[in-house]
């Protein structure tokens, strides 16, 4: 499934969190090599999070209990990570539930890929920041998250607009959480959002990144 349609999931024989975060690690260890996530954990457990509580240039500082836009994890890298791997250890209640959207699906022309290659933005990550593209050359990957990314003239704007149009036009799959759900995302090909959560609803995601 995950070569078939970008992302698949796995429910392991035990629910309990080490269970959970044991068989995470081992479904990461067969795609690739770990990384680092934004607070340099190599796993997280993340939550819904509120502005104040969150990192300054993550989406949760933008937008926090609130829907998250579609992203590509690590975009704010050279290279987005390859895969990435949620594990639930609490749903949450109510839950949120994850939205899923491969973006070869987004019906682009061959005139608007090549857009997309060449239109400049700027990926803001501090002291890192760099000039790069939504497109490499070889489209590999797409590299998409209005947290980090900035437009830095008219094409950088209408290369980030085109993108976010498509996304808000195209049917996601909507994965909902139960339990032990492990759900293992092509982060190259399959762009992934949350839900609207509310204030306390203990919603709680083991979080693995694979390089490959
Ligand atoms: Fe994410």
């Amino acid at each position: 499934m995950l070569a078939k349609r970008g992302w698949s999931t796995h429910t392991p024989v035990s629910l309990d969190a080490d269970s959970v975060i044991r068989e995470l690690n081992r479904i990461g260890n067969m795609l690739g090599t770990r990384v680092a996530g934004r607070a340099t954990n190599l796993e997280e457990v993340i939550q819904p999070q509120a502005p104040g509580d969150a990192h300054p240039r993550s989406l949760s500082a933008q937008f926090g209990l609130g829907a998250l836009p579609f992203h590509v994890e690590l975009s704010h890298r050279p290279r987005p990570c390859r895969y990435l791997l949620l594990g639930c250890l609490d749903p949450g209640s109510p839950s949120a539930a994850t939205m899923l959207l491969d973006w070869r699906t987004l019906g682009l022309s061959s005139d608007e890929l090549h857009f997309l290659e060449s239109a400049p933005i700027l990926v803001r990550t501090g002291r890192r920041s760099f000039y790069s593209t939504l497109l490499p050359p070889n489209r590999a990957f797409l590299r998409y998250d209005p947290g980090c990314l900035e437009a830095v003239d008219e094409r950088g704007r209408a290369a980030l607009d085109l993108v976010q149009r498509r996304l808000g036009t195209d049917v996601p799959e909507i994965h909902q959480w139960r339990c032990g759900d492990i759900l293992i995302i092509d982060n190259w090909r399959v762009l992934h959002g949350r839900a609207r959560s509310d204030q306390g609803a203990g919603r709680r995601l083991a979080r693995i990144l694979i390089d490959a």
